[in-house]
């Protein structure tokens, strides 16, 4: 484990922070039923952290017929429109076990906390659960040009905390969001399972289990 002094952290909200991956998951398959078709539970692993429209074509690997841009376009506005319906009834309860608080002792600390989120929706998702004050900067899924894995959204926060990305923790809960981290040469904390996350520097069932002292002074 390393023992460096890292001086932010940069968290994935679906998933780490906040329990809506369900959501995303349910949203989809509400989609696939509507044109006849459903998805396997592995679609709730493959979508992790994948953009809505990469999203939408793991989906559509699934249909029993091919579709047009324009097709595509609806079913992902017609997904989000379940999602964020979804996402009304999310409260302070619906933080992940830990988030809150290790969010809370970084913050005491003086390290610098950023959201890397691939959602469009992460500022809604983060006011609903009475988070947004505990963050120094959010970076903006709606100016990232590519997506995870590729490192910009880390990079990205990183720049916006002003610290370099080799003093920076990144979180994430997705295969696709682990190899962004590890690829924005940042140490990464892979939260859930140990399969799926293998390429993460730590791994952790979830935040309850991180300690924060194997990577920060606090
Ligand atoms: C990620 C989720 O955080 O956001 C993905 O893990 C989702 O499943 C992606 O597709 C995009 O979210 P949104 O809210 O912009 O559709
Ligand atoms: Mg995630």
């Amino acid at each position: 484990m390393s023992m460096r002094n890292y001086t932010a952290a940069i968290f994935d909200l679906d998933g780490v922070i906040a329990d809506t991956a369900r959501f995303h998951y349910l949203s989809w398959k509400s989609i696939a039923a509507d044109e006849g078709f459903d998805i396997p539970k592995v679609v709730d692993d493959r979508v992790k952290g994948v953009d809505r429209m990469t999203s939408l074509n793991i989906v559509l690997e699934y249909a029993a017929r091919a579709y047009s841009t324009a097709e595509k376009e609806a079913l992902a506005a017609r997904k989000n429109e379940r999602y964020i319906e979804l996402i009304t009834s999310l409260t302070s309860d619906d933080v992940l076990p830990g988030a809150r608080e290790l969010l809370e002792q970084l913050q005491q600390a003086g390290i610098g906390r950023a959201l890397a989120s691939a959602s469009r929706n992460a500022v809604a998702v983060l006011e609903a659960l009475q988070l947004m004050d505990l963050f120094d900067y959010i970076a903006d899924a709606n100016y990232i040009t590519y997506p995870k894995p590729h490192p910009e959204i880390f990079l990205t926060a990183a720049q916006g905390l002003k610290v370099a990305p080799v003093n920076c923790v990144g979180f994430e809960d997705a295969e696709a969001g682990v190899t962004s981290i590890k690829s924005a040469g940042m140490f990464a904390v892979g939260v859930g399972s140990a399969t799926l996350l293998r390429e993460a520097d730590l791994i952790v069932p979830d935040l309850v289990q991180f300690d924060p002292a194997s990577c920060f002074r606090l």
